[in-house]
């Protein structure tokens, strides 16, 4: 799926040059390395702020936690995303409120949240917290539009998201306050966790401060009830380092995605509808958006066979995610079942991510594609 000695390799110099700058000062915890790093994203992003934390988790929570949301309060989100989505807003006193998601992207439908504003679910819903899945924002504009007719914050989880635009944009500076997280296999990775949170607001940025490192102001004077969710300095090192190299990196993912396109074309096994019945159906760069490609997410037929016959020649591939949040054992009590987000449990069923990495060579993808069609090859004709 990944593999990430052939980034870290040609670089292994200029990131032990980074970390023994650290081991140097021994600033840790935050300072210099950091607060360089921050400087570098926040100017790389176009926004005013950028606040390194201690995970991609932290992050969500802390920009709820910053804009005041918290007790008494929703947030309307996806059950199709990665578990912190949702528990990030439980861990900020609120209740996460689910919407159905865009087939098409994956992605929170717009549409889907704005029934659920005007439901009793939806009444006390202060933000909406879209999440740009598989590195591609959907429909940002609409979620604006809601935030502002209706006076809710819009709070972007672009955990999966560096380098993706929406017309122009870049993730992190569409909404009110975006979580990143650094986690070692997205786009831009540390060697460990971290995460960010970026604004344009100086008051969130303030707060987001004062949060992750136990709500101090000043030393030992706690004015709220933070916790400890700080950077390291040889993650700010390391992040640093890797900053400069992105672009090129994410513009690889993109040569890779139109091939993996091409390939799948060629061999004609493309499906024009939108769920798979023969073929696969590919994922799509919807218009206004930039995808940051961070996964390559097809839909299948027979899927977790498909999984199982690739795994079997050795090829990677990997189901984000198999069981929608709704669904979780640990979310039961926000009181959902099974049937209330179709969307999600379908794309639940049919996704696969294929390997999808900026050194991804030509020779592997056609591999990949292959055994997809020797397997699709073998289904029973008619399914
Ligand atoms: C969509 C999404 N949100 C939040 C997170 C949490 O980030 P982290 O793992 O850095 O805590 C992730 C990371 O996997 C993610 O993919």
């Amino acid at each position: 799926m990944l593999d990430l000695e052939r980034q870290t390799q040609p670089l292994r110099q200029e990131l032990l040059d980074a970390l023994a700058r650290v081991l140097d000062h021994r600033q840790f915890i935050l300072g210099e390395e950091v607060a360089a790093f921050e400087r570098a994203a926040a100017e790389h992003l176009g926004v005013a702020h950028a606040v390194g934390c201690s995970s991609g988790t932290d992050a969500l929570w802390l920009a709820l936690a910053a804009d005041g949301i918290g007790q008494g309060d929703a947030v309307v989100t996806t059950p199709f995303s990665f578990f912190a989505s949702v528990s990030a807003i439980l861990r900020a006193g609120a209740t996460p409120v689910l919407a159905d998601i865009d087939p098409a992207t994956f992605n929170l439908s717009p549409a889907a949240v704005e029934k659920v504003l005007d439901n009793e679910r939806g009444a006390a819903t202060k933000a909406i917290l879209p999440v740009h899945l598989y590195g591609q924002c959907g429909h940002f504009h609409a979620f604006l539009r809601l935030g502002h007719e209706r006076g809710l914050a819009v709070i972007e989880d672009a955990a999966q998201a560096w380098g993706a635009e929406w017309e122009g944009k870049k993730a992190g500076a569409l909404g009110d306050a975006a979580a990143f997280s650094f986690y070692p296999t997205k786009n831009l990775s540390a060697a460990g966790d971290a995460g960010m949170v970026t604004t344009n607001s100086d008051e969130i940025a303030e707060r987001v401060q004062m949060l992750r490192q136990h709500g101090m102001r000043q030393r030992y004077r706690h004015d709220e009830l933070g916790w400890n969710a700080r950077m390291d300095g040889f993650q700010g090192a390391v992040l640093q380092v890797k900053l400069k190299y992105i672009a090129g990196w994410n513009q690889a993912r993109r040569t890779a995605a139109k091939r993996y396109h091409a390939l799948f074309h060629a061999a004609g096994l493309v499906e024009s509808r939108p769920y798979p019945v023969h073929g696969v159906v590919l994922p799509q760069e919807i218009a206004g958006a930039r995808h940051a490609w961070h996964q390559y997410v097809i839909r299948a037929p027979r899927r977790d066979a498909l999984c199982e016959f690739l795994t079997a020649r050795q090829i990677g591939s990997a189901i984000f995610y198999p069981i929608p949040l709704h669904l979780q054992d640990a979310l039961k009590g926000l009181g959902y079942k099974e049937g209330d987000f179709p969307e999600a449990e379908r794309a639940a069923r049919e996704v696969l991510a294929l390997p999808m990495f900026p050194e991804l060579r030509d020779d592997e993808q056609e591999t990949v594609v292959a055994a997809i069609a020797e397997f699709l090859s073998q289904l029973p004709a008619g399914r």
